[in-house]
């Protein structure tokens, strides 16, 4: 049985925890792959409104089991956080969440390192979350991570002290004004590491394995987006884990062959959340209007995030980059009342039009160029069937559609797991 991904196409922020709570009825399995806290995935069903970090999507559903994978990176402090915040629902974590003894573990001193860094690169920084995904994937790929598996180790905090140790002095290199307590923020590390103890440790390469060869359904949830890929991403303004679909591969041991279906996730508009160059971003009351209507705000950082037109040149190569099989266009709705719609076609590109993303797209490089199209204005919150749309709306679909040559299966005009509109 093969494994479908689910990916967002921009810079994160696209919708897919409210997507994978959607499709999770159809899954036996949830897995996430990569990132960590710096995630926030938001889900809103029976009036309930919830933001998940590093928990997949599907542990609201009883039949779904969910699987923190080996790619992902995970902060013990803010897993504590996130499982005491579902306290309420009554779920039985031991049995339905699954942690790979590969995922790396987040230390407080790595989210002290991120804050060095940053700080150290005053205007040039990243905009970073600040919950030490950099520094976690550094040392991972450096050979010197502590991993969940450790935990299971009796000399576990030995290592961790060393480590711990290296990266003090690595903070006071930077020479930057970071005030921290680490005892205290240490006292809060070891305990939250007894309540992540508490949970299932598994090999989840072997686990998804069977898991595949007993023909259940697996759904691979992608973090953050396509345009943030360590390596296909607007580097250095990226996260430090391949949020592609090749990271699917590597952040849950599946073979390339094992992938399935891959759907991809894109907003109707883009949108960015921390620095690095965005062309389509609108700095007018068209790009305050898609924040205020669309509640732009990061649910991680709850940083107001940077809005602009859609980005068809991005967005073509996200769908290549990943091999999208079936597109899902979110957040119709807040595009309701434009008379008039753009989508970015081309770039004006050192005095040349080009249509692909070039190396560098900062903007005294490149300079959109945009097709014009008719908006619509009727309210599109309380439609539950494509044949209620307006015509430009499905002019506005066929036409990326045509585009992009990847079908769009979905079409989300809300929040609610009821404004999910299949095509
Ligand atoms: P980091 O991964 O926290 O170091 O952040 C690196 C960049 O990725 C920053 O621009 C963040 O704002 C962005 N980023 C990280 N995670 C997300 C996410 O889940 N959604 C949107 N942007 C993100």
């Amino acid at each position: 049985m093969a494994v479908d991904l689910l990916l967002g196409l921009q810079w994160g922020d696209e919708g897919k925890g409210k997507i994978v709570d959607v499709l999770t009825k159809d899954y036996d399995i949830i897995a996430r792959f990569q990132g960590g806290p710096n995630a926030g995935h938001t889900l809103e069903f029976d009036g309930i409104k919830h933001v998940l970090h590093t928990i997949p999507s599907g542990i609201f559903h009883k039949t779904a089991m969910n699987v923190v994978g080996n790619g992902v990176v995970i902060d013990p402090v803010i897993f504590k956080k996130e499982l005491d915040a579902l306290g309420k629902f009554n779920i039985d974590f031991k049995s339905k969440l699954l942690i790979s003894r590969k995922a790396h573990l987040i230390l407080p001193t790595h989210r002290l390192l991120d804050a060095a860094s940053e700080a150290s690169k005053g205007k040039a920084k990243i905009g970073s979350t600040l919950k030490g995904i950099g520094p976690t994937y550094m040392d991972k790929t450096g050979r010197n991570g502590m991993r969940i598996g450790d935990l299971e180790l009796s000399d576990w905090k030995e290592k961790y002290r060393s480590l711990a140790d290296k990266h003090e002095a690595m903070i006071s290199f930077y020479n930057v004004d970071i005030q921290y307590d680490l005892p205290e923020l240490e006292t809060a590390f070891f305990e939250a590491v007894e309540e992540l103890k508490q949970l299932t440790f598994i090999d989840s390469e072997e686990y998804l394995y069977q898991a595949q060869k007993e023909g259940k359904k697996i759904l691979a949830e992608g973090a953050q987006g396509s345009l943030l890929d360590i390596d296909f991403g607007t580097y250095p303004f990226v996260t430090s884990s391949n949020t592609t679909a090749a990271g699917a591969c590597t952040g849950l041991g599946v073979a390339p062959n094992q992938i399935g279906g891959v759907f991809g996730i894109f907003k109707a508009y883009t949108t960015r959340v921390g620095s690095g160059p965005f062309p389509t971003e609108l700095f007018d009351a068209d790009g305050e209007t898609m924040g205020r209507v669309g509640n732009e705000f990061g649910a991680t950082t709850g940083r107001p995030r940077r809005c602009g037109w859609l980005d068809l040149v991005a967005l073509k190569y996200a769908v290549r980059v990943n091999g999208v099989t079936e597109l899902m266009m979110m957040k119709g709705d807040v595009l309701s009342g434009f008379p008039k719609l753009k989508v970015c076609t081309a770039y004006q590109y050192k005095g040349e039009t080009i249509t692909h993303l070039p190396y560098n797209i900062e903007p005294e490089n490149v300079t959109p160029i945009y097709t014009e199209m008719d908006g619509w204005d009727k309210d599109l919150t309380k439609m539950r069937s494509p044949e209620e749309f307006p015509e430009a709306l499905n002019n506005y679909i066929n036409y990326l559609e045509k585009e992009l040559e990847v079908p769009i299966k979905i079409v989300s005009v809300g929040p609610d797991r009821t404004q999910t509109i299949l095509r």
